[in-house]
């Protein structure tokens, strides 16, 4: 296994009163500091029940450039946190861990970014939300999952791109679209774990169950889907979709959203390496516990802080990504290569 799966567990549970009800407190808490709770759909089922709202990247971004709330608190990995503190930089932003980073970030240091922008300097960057602030201000243009293709649909034919972090995702965008554009060499450690191997044997146990990708997937498992999307765009597509069993290549949490939206239905997650499920929870958005949102809400710390300098250059790239992205929920999604 990855030597980065491997997270000390940090619960602070010695602060915690004894016999407290965390939902209760949680409660209580939330209406006495006016905070707004946003999660994403890879957080353990219990904190995707008491979000305000559960959404995949964009969803959220826009969720917290519009709230009223005092005080965010999310729950999700870093770059979302910092994405909703860069867009309400007078709210206070509370992340439950502050290690909950992303692979895809560490994959793409600022500096060597830099580095490789100046080598290229015909060239824009679009750059996916799974990046560090500093990478942000670096860039043209943000994009997610659910944004990507159409963005890019916008941009005239000659422009020449960067896309990073995600080769896996620039990859399927170029395939899609006809695109040539100059890759980054990051992926995330979750989605390039899926077996092809294991997904071949479900798809033979499951002859018509349609299969539903995250385009972080790398394109040896993207060949085998019927659906590629969001998070969110996945979970739209199984709750319209007639299959009454799905095979759902992305981090198994969302299969409790879609258990709650279709219960008559059955969802099964494609297999990592090892025959299992495991290896394809994101171990970095697992670090947020129960008792870690509990104690974030109650002391407001550890929050979010963005230096000024890059935040406003950071705002301008996410600005034209919520100009640029489709306006509808679905809208936008990628769909399926053609053909
Ligand atoms: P979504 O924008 O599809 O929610 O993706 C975020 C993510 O980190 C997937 O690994
Ligand atoms: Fe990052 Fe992958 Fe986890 Fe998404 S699933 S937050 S891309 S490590």
């Amino acid at each position: 296994m990855d030597a980065r799966l491997n997270f000390p567990n940090q619960t602070a549970g010695a602060d915690i009163p004894p016999g407290i009800d965390l939902l209760a407190e949680i409660n209580r808490l939330r209406k006495e500091k006016n905070a707004v709770i946003l999660a994403h759909y890879y957080q353990e089922p219990q904190i995707q029940d008491l979000a305000d709202f559960v959404g995949d990247s964009l969803d959220l971004s826009r969720k917290a450039a519009a709230t009223d709330a005092d005080v965010i608190v999310f729950c999700g990995v870093k770059f979302m946190a910092e994405v909703a503190k860069i867009l309400s930089p007078q709210k206070t932003v509370v992340l439950p861990d502050l290690k909950a980073g992303c692979s895809l970030e560490d994959s793409c240091p600022p500096e060597a970014f830099a580095k490789f922008r100046a080598a290229h300097p015909d060239h824009i960057a679009l750059t996916y939300i799974n990046c560090s602030a500093e990478v942000k201000a670096l860039s043209d243009i943000i994009v997610t999952s659910s944004s990507a293709e159409h963005i890019l649909s916008q941009l005239p034919a000659d422009q020449k791109i960067i896309f990073a972090p995600d080769r896996h995702l620039g990859g399927y965008l170029a395939r899609k679209t006809g695109r040539d554009m100059l890759l980054w060499e990051g992926s995330c450690i979750v989605h390039e774990n899926f077996s092809e191997q294991e997904l071949i044997k479900l798809k033979a146990e499951h002859p018509d169950a349609p299969v539903a990708a995250h385009p972080e997937c790398p394109a040896h498992i993207l060949d085998h889907a019927d659906y590629v999307g969001s998070t969110r765009g996945i979970l739209e597509y199984a709750m319209a979709s007639d299959a009454d069993t799905i095979l759902v290549a992305t981090e198994p949490n969302i299969i409790h959203q879609m258990q709650r939206e279709a219960p008559g239905k059955t969802f099964i997650g494609v297999p990592g390496a090892d025959g299992q499920c495991n290896c394809n929870m994101c171990p970095f958005m697992a670090l947020n516990t129960l008792e870690k949102l509990y104690l974030c809400l109650r002391d407001l710390t550890p929050q979010i802080e963005v230096p000024e300098d890059v935040r406003v250059k950071a705002a301008q790239s996410l600005q034209r990504m919520l100009d640029m992205a489709p306006k509808a929920p679905g809208q936008g999604d990628v769909g399926k290569i053609p053909g």
